[in-house]
């Protein structure tokens, strides 16, 4: 009788979803979704009763888990006390955040705030073009980012992704955008050491720089771990070559720590690996561990000194209502502090060893290519063959992640990419994953994966 309830009720739902919603990223009328209800830790349940862990911790981003009551209590404290006030004026909550923010990233920062990644990113787009500007550097206004990099949908940051499925139709976009391939350290060329061949790819940034003329370049924008694209880890040579690079040639470094920041990679942020520093930092995501919508773009503060009133026109005037919501600036303090009472950084790293560490069992298998991660960040990549390295069919794809779903793990992969290469299965799970989360994970992983030998 209880199921027979829960079926119809949750087909009566899905009815009139398909009337009402727009999905993101879904074929027209093919989408019958699962209604998720509840979620604890790093499982979510359905309107059917149906426990899945969460692989992807939501969209990379659940970094705490689910069902935290703190943080419901404290959004519902400050909603009650101040639900609003725009940041053209200021709020306990928003201050305390940006003072606990520069703490963490060990330097002088100045917090910009506003809704998502897209936002945090578009800002920074926009916060770098009018710096050179006022910096007397007017011509430069050029963007270099990687290939297989995601940085949003928005027009602008659509332009710094280096996605082509996710810009086709789209374009024309905001000008300016340069691409370069990224470290893949599975298709370097045979024989070339790991040192050599990243010192190459940053070398590529360099020969862009002069190609395009230095004076033109305003700044480098990348994750510090390539995630929504595919899972790719560079060497520490590269990302300290990129830094020394920009330096030498007066080009600004933006890092999205999007979906790196908060833990996800073992360190705070994932930038934080290579001992770097970047000009521009953006996040969101693992910011209130997605309890509610809040991203900042953190700009060093010598460059906001460029912004110091000259013409009636030198502060910045990009706007957005919502950003720094008291709510949910007061859910990102608890968040972060969840985060350090409960060593979630560390345990992110632990965990990721083991992780990495039990699934290299699936690389004997002839169609996994390669793993890459660090911390709760994984992807594998499955190829036709090994010999070749040629992506698999993305009908295997597909159904080694519908296959996980059916023994209650939820997988990603990095869709929509490039044709023909969305061929990495990804992982980012909840960062309170407990040993035995951990351990069902690997066991539905080889299960599904040596049935499909
Ligand atoms: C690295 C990165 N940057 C930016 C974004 C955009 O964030 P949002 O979807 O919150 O706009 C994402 C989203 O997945 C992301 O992965």
């Amino acid at each position: 009788m209880e199921k027979e309830r829960s079926d119809q009720f949750t087909h009566t739902l899905q009815h009139k979803d398909r009337e009402n919603i727009w999905h993101h990223m879904s074929i027209y009328n093919e989408h019958t979704p699962v209604i998720i209800e509840q979620g604890e830790g790093a499982w979510i349940k359905d309107s059917l009763g149906n426990r899945f862990l969460d692989g992807m911790s939501g969209l990379w981003a659940v970094n705490v888990g689910y069902g935290r009551e703190r943080l419901a209590k404290v959004a519902y404290e400050q909603l009650k006390k101040l639900c609003y006030a725009p940041l053209t004026q200021s709020h306990e909550p928003a201050i305390r955040l940006a003072e606990k923010i520069n703490s963490l990233l060990e330097d002088d920062y100045m917090m910009f705030y506003s809704n998502s990644g897209c936002d945090a990113n578009e800002i920074a787009l926009k916060l770098i073009r009018q710096f050179h500007q006022q910096n007397g550097e007017g011509t430069r206004y050029k963007m270099i980012a990687s290939y297989r990099a995601y940085h949003a949908s928005s027009l602008g940051a659509l332009a710094a992704t280096g996605q082509a499925l996710r810009k086709y139709k789209y374009e024309p976009l905001t000008p300016g955008f340069l691409h370069v391939a990224p470290p893949d350290p599975y298709r370097r060329p045979k024989g070339q050491s790991m040192e050599v061949y990243n010192l190459a790819r940053a070398r590529d940034i360099e020969e862009k720089i002069i190609e395009e003329q230095n004076e033109t370049i305003a700044a480098v924008i990348m994750e510090p771990f390539i995630t929504g694209g595919g899972v790719f880890i560079p060497q520490q040579t590269y990302v300290q070559e990129v830094e020394r690079i920009c330096r030498k040639y007066g080009v600004l470094l933006i890092i999205d720590e999007v979906i790196c920041g908060f833990g996800r990679t073992g360190k705070l942020f994932g930038h934080q690996h290579f001992g770097i520093r970047p000009d521009v930092i953006t996040m969101a995501k693992g910011l209130t561990s997605a309890y509610l919508p809040l991203s900042i773009t953190a700009v060093r503060k010598d460059i906001y000194d460029k912004f110091k009133e000259i013409d009636g026109y030198s502060h910045c005037r990009h706007m957005n209502m919502f950003g720094g919501n008291p709510a949910a600036c007061a859910v990102a303090l608890e968040n972060i502090k969840i985060i350090e009472e409960e060593g979630l950084v560390q345990r992110a790293k632990d965990l990721g060893i083991q992780l990495l560490h039990d699934l290299q069992d699936l690389l004997e298998l002839p169609f996994v290519g390669d793993i890459q991660g660090l911390g709760l960040l994984v992807g594998i990549e499955l190829v036709e063959d090994k010999a070749s390295q040629r992506p698999a069919k993305e009908e295997r794809v597909a159904s080694i992640i519908a296959e996980c779903k059916a023994n209650g793990l939820i997988v990603g992969k990095n869709g929509g990419t490039v044709e023909g290469s969305n061929t990495i299965i990804t992982l980012s799970p909840p960062l309170c994953c407990t040993d035995e989360d951990l351990e069902f994970m690997v066991a539905v992983l080889k299960r599904v994966f040596a049935a499909h030998v």
